[in-house]
C-alpha cells in the first residue's frame, strides 16, 4: 500500500516549521484518498505539511502553539499584512519587540500578532519558535541569501473555511467518532525521559491511550525507536517503516533514519 500513489501538490505549507511532514504526503494520500468524506483531525498540525497535501474539505486542526494557530485563524479570515516585512536585522528586532508587546498586553490573538509571527518566523533563526522564562520571543535574527515574503493570504481562505483550529493539548481534543486521524507528535527521543520540545514519553503514552477508544480510522506517525514501535505494537497498531529524509549519527557513521507509520483501523 505504501507504493506510488496519485500525488497532487496545491498549496505550499505557509510557515518554517520544525519536522515538516510534507514529504510524507506521498506516503500518506492512497489511504486519505479511501477516507476523504471523512472530517479530517490532526492534533499536532504545526506548518500544515500534511493537511496542505491533503486538502480535506472538513479538518479539525490543533497544536500547542497558540501563536501558530491565531496566525491560521487569520488566514482563515483572509490575512492581508500591512506591516514592513523587510529582510534586514533591526527591521527584525523592532518587529520582535513589538510582538513581545503584544503578548504582555494580552493582545497575541490580533491581526498583527499573526503578521508578526509570520514576519519572525520567516526572519528568524531556522524558523524556530522559542520563547524565554518570561514568555518572550527571543529567537535571533536568520541568516539567508534572500527571503520571500507573502502579504496576502486570500488565495488560502477558501480552503480554511471549512477547517476549525484550536490551540491546546491534544486531550481537550473533541472530534466525531468517524474521523480520519493523522497524529505526528514530537520525535520519540529514547533514552531522554523528556524531548526538546517539552513532549515526555508520559506525553506519548497518553497520546496512544487518548486515541484508544476512537473508532474511525488512525494513522500516527513517529521516529522508530524500540520503545516507540512496542508501545504502538501493544496497543493493537499495525506498523510499518520507511526512511526518513533526514540522517542520524549511528557509531560515527550516518545512516537514514527511520520513521514510523502505525495504522488502525484501517488496512495498512
Ligand atoms: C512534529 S510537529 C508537527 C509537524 C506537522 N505534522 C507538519 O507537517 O508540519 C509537532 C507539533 O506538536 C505540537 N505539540 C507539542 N506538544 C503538544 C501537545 N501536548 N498537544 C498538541 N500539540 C503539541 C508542537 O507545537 C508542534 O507543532
Amino acid at each position: 500500500m505504501l507504493a506510488e500513489p496519485l500525488f497532487q501538490i496545491s498549496l505550499s505549507p505557509l510557515l518554517k516549521w520544525a519536522g515538516g511532514k510534507r514529504w510524507l504526503v506521498r506516503h500518506l494520500e492512497p489511504y486519505w484518498r479511501i477516507h476523504r468524506h471523512r472530517p479530517f483531525v490532526e492534533p499536532f498540525v504545526g506548518g500544515m505539511g500534511v493537511t496542505l497535501g491533503l486538502l480535506p474539505k472538513k479538518a479539525l486542526l490543533n497544536d500547542a502553539n497558540h501563536h501558530l494557530i491565531n496566525f491560521y485563524k487569520w488566514v482563515r479570515r483572509g490575512l492581508n499584512i500591512d506591516i514592513p516585512l523587510v529582510y534586514d536585522r533591526n527591521i527584525y528586532l523592532t518587529h520582535r519587540a513589538r510582538f513581545n508587546q503584544l503578548i504582555r498586553e494580552g493582545r497575541a490573538d490580533t491581526a498583527e500578532a499573526a503578521a508578526l509571527f509570520y514576519y519572525l518566523n520567516r526572519t528568524g533563526y531556522n524558523g524556530l519558535c522559542r520563547f524565554n522564562a518570561s514568555g518572550e520571543f527571543n529567537v535571533p535574527f536568520g541568516k539567508y541569501k534572500t527571503v520571500n515574503y507573502q502579504t496576502d493570504f486570500t488565495a488560502y481562505k477558501q480552503t480554511f473555511c471549512g477547517w476549525v483550529f484550536t490551540s491546546g493539548d491534544f486531550s481537550k481534543m473533541e472530534f466525531d467518532s468517524d474521523s480520519f486521524v493523522y497524529a505526528d507528535p514530537p520525535y520519540d527521543v529514547e533514552f531522554t525521559h523528556y524531548s526538546p520540545g517539552g513532549f515526555s514519553w508520559a506525553d506519548q503514552v497518553r497520546l496512544v491511550e487518548f486515541l484508544e477508544p476512537h473508532r474511525g480510522p488512525v494513522i500516527i506517525s513517529n521516529q522508530l525507536t524500540d520503545r516507540i514501535y512496542d508501545l504502538y505494537k501493544k496497543f493493537g497498531y499495525s506498523v510499518r517503516t520507511l526512511s526518513a529524509p533526514r540522517r542520524i549519527s549511528c557509531n560515527g557513521n550516518r545512516q537514514d533514519a527511520l520513521e514510523v507509520l502505525a495504522f488502525k483501523n484501517i488496512e495498512p
